[in-house]
């Protein structure tokens, strides 16, 4: 039955591409809550769920357009800003409002970062400042977003820069890094089963988390914090925390 269930949720067009770890994972659990449901309404239900993970935050980027925009201008930082605005007007304030430097003032510099759950961020590495032989690592569950990010490394030319196509509640990154990135995906990895956010942090081989929240509705700065003290308990430390206009950023030394 289970097999039934994921194949019928991969074969759908909108979650062919989406990490069958993550969708096995997704009907493992909802079989389990209810012995009863039927395949159909299991389906439903785990559609329903990587909607709300995943499908939710895209709004049909055009990878094709953006790679061929950034081998005609690959040194042009309007033509970041331009892709980034159409991910996320919010993380492009972020930047502008100098973020990276504002938490590398706390983790320091990093040489090697991992980005879990990445998404488009990395088309905001135009704004951290690394060094040339910077190593960045992300990671998350979609195959065309990962083949896009690929691409997008080589023509910045980026060499120790990849993205993996990995479900990391399931499978944790096990590289060691300085800093990792959990931006805006706490709420993600709660959704699918409480105490996700903590398993990941507790296996990472990192020296700082750094986990951001979007501000808005009663995630207003005390939501934020009460959010994170909640989260992670007697590891929250009132000293470090980064606010950027609508960005709570969340720092964890490990
Ligand atoms: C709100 S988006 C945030 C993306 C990015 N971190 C950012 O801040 O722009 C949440 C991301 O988490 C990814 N995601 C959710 N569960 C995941 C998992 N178990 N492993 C890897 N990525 C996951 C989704 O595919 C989606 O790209």
């Amino acid at each position: 039955m289970i097999n039934e269930v994921i194949n019928k949720v991969l074969s759908a067009k909108k979650y062919e591409n989406i990490h069958p770890s993550t969708v096995k994972r997704t009907a493992e659990r909802i079989l389990e809550e209810d012995e009863k449901i039927s395949d159909d309404e299991a389906v439903k239900k785990i559609k329903k769920e990587l909607y709300t993970i995943h499908a939710h935050y895209y709004n049909g980027l055009d990878y094709k357009k953006a790679l061929n925009s950034f081998r005609k201008n690959p040194d042009n930082i309007k033509n970041y800003e331009h892709w980034l605005r159409k991910y996320d007007n919010n993380r492009l304030k972020s930047v502008k409002n100098d973020c990276y430097g504002k938490i590398f003032r706390i983790t320091g510099k990093p040489r090697v970062i991992l980005d879990l759950a990445c998404g488009l961020n990395p088309l905001t590495l135009q704004w951290m400042n690394l060094d040339k032989n910077a190593e960045y690592y992300c990671y998350d569950i979609e195959k065309n977003m990962i083949n896009f990010l690929n691409e997008y490394f080589r023509i910045i030319k980026m060499k120790k820069c990849s993205a993996f196509f990995q479900d990391v509640v399931s499978r944790i990154p096990e590289m060691k890094a300085d800093v990792a990135f959990i931006f805006k995906a706490s709420t993600c990895f709660e959704w699918q089963k409480a105490g996700n956010t903590m398993k990941v942090l507790n296996g990472l081989k990192t020296k700082y988390a750094v986990i951001s929240l979007m501000m808005r509705g009663e995630y207003n700065l005390d939501g934020c914090r009460n959010y994170f003290r909640k989260l992670l308990g007697e590891k929250y430390d009132d000293s470090y925390e980064v606010v950027s206009e609508k960005e709570y950023f969340r720092i964890l030394k490990k």
